[in-house]
């Protein structure tokens, strides 16, 4: 299979969903249906030129699997963040960078299942595509999102939310937690977190123990805040699926951190001077590289080559491929899974050579 690659599309329509939040819709031609298929909870990578910068950045998709000739994602302005600044100010006709659907924070339709979905901010937008998709794609199963906020003005998607309670009235429950505005309910006051999971939990509004299968999307500490509850409340590890949010503002890669050199070696005990091989679309080409001071990933670049990435985090595995020969350390990896790494898959915006060789091939899938 062939390393993912951008395609250009039209937006179709953008939608203000709240002061600081955008739906952004792209119309997918004919031609490129095949590859802008997607699983509910993936995301598009969009890229742009910002200020001579090549800038990207990943956005969940919330449309429905129904939903065959457009995709929509929603972005939220983040304080200096470049690429969600000129995100909002795209316009219907503008034509943009997008790479297919990625991402394993995903569902398969079918069969009969509760879901729990857990969503903080724009993390709703992942969270809207499974529900959406799951009450229309499977007759039986039921969803609960709960979903928090600061207040009712930062909720995105209000109205899809509220017409999948009306269209499913016994099988959608939408609950709203708010930390900076009182509803009538105290117990949906305050922030989202472990305690406020077990007090919901308590009281029978959400039954961790009961669902097939919990969806966690929002920023790092709601999340690691909602495992543990989930974990204290006795759930199996293998129930729950979560999505991190990019941490940094930007989307380019960030600079590779320079560590100091102990034994001619660079961080993790990688090698400094490597050659490196990288095989992409059948094409193989050799670079130099040096382990202390780049990834492979930001050696590629310096070298001139396009290769597949998004967050540049360790965190989407759009960078994936395969050590075919030599062997490398990755500096981190929220990521890939454990049977991917004995099948010898490393993230190339993480990995540095341990060895003097060594060949990478992202044609691998
Ligand atoms: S680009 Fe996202 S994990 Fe490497």
């Amino acid at each position: 299979m062939a390393a993912p690659r951008f395609h250009e599309l039209e937006i179709a329509a953008v939608r203000n969903e709240t002061p600081d939040a955008v739906a952004i819709t792209f119309a997918i031609p004919e031609d490129s249906r095949d590859a802008f298929a997607f699983l509910p909870g993936q995301y598009l990578t969009l890229r742009a030129d910002i200020g001579g910068e090549d800038m990207r950045r990943s956005y969940s998709i919330c449309s429905p699997l129904s939903e065959k000739d457009r995709r929509t994602v929603g972005v939220k302005h983040i304080e200096n963040g470049r690429f969600s600044g000129f995100a909002q100010k795209l316009k219907k006709g503008d034509r943009i960078q997008v790479m297919p659907p990625q991402g394993r924070f995903t569902v398969e339709i079918g069969g009969d299942h509760d879901y729990l979905l857990l969503a903080a901010g724009s993390g709703i937008t992942p969270c809207l595509s499974i529900a959406k998709s799951v009450l229309a794609g499977e007759p039986n199963s039921s969803v609960t999102l709960l979903y928090a906020n600061r207040n009712s003005a930062s909720v995105m998607f209000l109205d899809d939310l509220n017409d999948l309670k009306d269209r499913y009235t016994t099988r959608f429950t939408l609950l709203h937690v708010m930390d900076e505005e009182v509803q009538d309910v105290e117990i949906m006051n305050g922030r989202l977190d472990a305690a406020k999971l077990e007090t919901l939990a308590s009281h029978g509004l959400i039954d961790p123990a009961r669902a097939d299968a919990i969806y966690i999307c929002g920023p790092e500490p709601m999340i690691r805040s909602a495992s543990t509850a989930m974990a204290a409340m006795g759930v199996n590890e293998d129930r729950i699926k979560f999505e991190l949010f990019t941490p940094a503002p930007g989307s380019a890669p960030a600079p590779a951190p320079k560590p100091k050199a102990v034994n001619g070696k660079g961080p993790n005990g990688a090698k400094h001077g490597a050659s490196v091989d990288i095989i992409l679309d059948g094409a193989r080409r050799t670079i130099r590289m040096d382990a202390a001071t780049d990834t492979v990933l930001t050696a590629a670049q310096k070298a001139g080559m396009d290769l597949p990435y998004s967050c540049a985090g360790g965190m989407c595995c759009t960078c994936r491929c395969r050590i075919v020969e030599g062997t490398a350390t990755m500096d981190e990896n929220f990521s890939l899974e454990p049977w991917e790494i004995e099948a010898g898959f490393t993230l190339s915006c993480q990995a540095r050579p341990d060895t003097d060789r060594l060949v990478l091939d992202f044609d691998a899938q």
